[in-house]
């Protein structure tokens, strides 16, 4: 476990809708306040028929506004309430974010004391959708959640898990540890000797692929997608525009990184192929199935006691095709994961993949590999020596970027 973040002197709004995970933002607010943060809440009217607005008021010691318009005694310091707050917070978090709510701001709608202040606000915005059933992937929320991107707002994708209306489906609000290390990088600030990709367009794969054979059942592997999100957040942490390709992730994607989500090797092809003219350094770091099925049945395939082959064809390699297909001045960086000959097999693959570096690092051993936070790995790229990195994955991708960018570039 990554230790919580800190929030020591910042004051942060938690705004609160009208989602039935909001009788959990009364302890999400306590973490945030155990982290350091001073913290004021404002709820929408329906989140009243969810949680007290007391409640909120009473661990906040500061009173809930619901209602743009003063309900309270002093007019005068009431009326422009909303800005006043608005100033006041060094990040507004909403969470739950209900699609109502979501719709409202992306349009720039005003209608109570919660939407006022986002729009007034000037400090970054972190919406955590937070919806049941069909509602997150509804055609309408697709469009305003990449509104939402595109206005700048930072969106936590919600968990997949079970709702309140008893279907398993994407929608959960994620838990306050994820919650607190999205808002963590988000509030980061950066140091101007590590914009060393201010301009720069990168790419990063992350994650497993998934080769269905029918409906139910496919082809995958364990990858959590922890190492490509480390690529992406160092990368942006650098001053880089990053898109994270990516298959099913343990983590939800971090703040300030456009998502792409694939689920085959031949989505991951087709994304990668779509990004190759305008991007300057692409990071491999998905965990591609090397197989998929032949053919993918219509329904599940049922068993009759006998054996049963699974005729596989290979998949595209994403990272020869770019290296095959090279924009001058383009950096490529693969990974390799190997439980033998690491440098030897990492080395063929370099010089295979017509890549500049790979990251290679041995499965099997335990704090290093697949699922686990931290990990041991060697850069190497087509001169010097191979170097190696230890530690929280989120450290090494930040030493090996800067140790290939600053040498590159510099
Ligand atoms: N890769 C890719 N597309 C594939 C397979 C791999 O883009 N279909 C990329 C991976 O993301 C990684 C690098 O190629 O950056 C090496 O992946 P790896 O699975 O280790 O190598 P393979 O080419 O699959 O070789 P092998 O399985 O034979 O070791």
């Amino acid at each position: 476990m990554t230790p919580s973040p800190t929030f020591e002197g910042k004051r942060i709004i938690l705004g609160v809708t009208g989602g039935i995970a909001a009788y959990k933002s009364a302890v999400l607010l306590r973490e945030l306040q155990k982290s350091g943060a001073e913290v004021r809440c404002i709820m929408t009217p329906s989140a009243l028929r969810f949680l007290g607005k007391d409640t909120l008021s009473a661990l906040t010691r500061q009173p809930v506004p619901v209602d743009v318009f003063p309900d309270d005694a002093d007019i005068n310091e009431s009326w422009s309430r909303h800005i006043q707050w608005a100033e006041w917070a060094d990040l507004m978090l909403i969470a739950p974010c209900t699609a109502n709510t979501l719709a409202k701001i992306t349009h720039g709608l005003s209608d109570n004391m919660l939407t006022s202040t986002v729009l007034a606000a000037r400090c970054p915005v972190v919406l955590s959708p937070t919806m049941d059933g069909g509602m997150y992937e509804s055609p309408a929320m697709r469009m305003n959640r990449e509104l939402a991107k595109e206005l700048g707002y930072h969106l936590i994708e919600p968990e997949h898990g079970y709702l309140a209306s008893g279907l398993e489906d994407k929608g959960r609000l994620p838990e306050n540890k994820a919650i607190l290390d999205y808002i963590a990088e988000v509030l980061k600030p950066a140091s101007p000797s590590d914009q060393i990709l201010t301009d720069k367009k990168v790419v990063v794969t992350a994650g497993p692929t998934r080769e269905y054979l029918d409906p139910v059942r496919f082809l995958s592997n364990p990858s959590s997608g922890r190492m490509g999100i480390a690529m992406a957040v160092a990368a942006r942490n650098m001053g880089a525009e990053v898109t994270l390709i990516h298959g099913k992730l343990a983590d939800p994607v971090p703040g300030g990184i456009e998502s792409v989500e694939i689920i085959s090797a031949d989505d991951l092809f087709e994304a990668v192929k779509s990004h190759h003219a305008d991007t300057d350094i692409f990071i491999m770091a998905a965990a591609v199935s090397d197989f998929k099925p032949e053919s993918r049945a219509n329904s599940k395939v049922k068993k009759n006691g006998a054996a049963m082959q699974i005729p596989l064809l290979p998949t595209p390699d994403s990272l020869k095709w770019l290296g095959e297909n090279r924009i001058e001045g383009q950096t490529l960086i693969g990974f390799a994961m190997e439980t033998e000959n690491l440098i030897e097999a990492a080395r063929g693959k370099l010089e295979r993949k017509k890549s500049d570096f790979i990251i290679a690092n041995t499965i099997g051993q335990s704090g290093s590999g697949f699922e686990s936070e931290t990990n041991d790995v060697f850069l190497i790229g087509n001169s010097a020596e191979p170097a190696a990195f230890s530690g929280p994955k989120t450290e090494i991708a930040a030493q090996v970027l800067h140790t290939i960018f600053r040498n590159k570039l510099g």
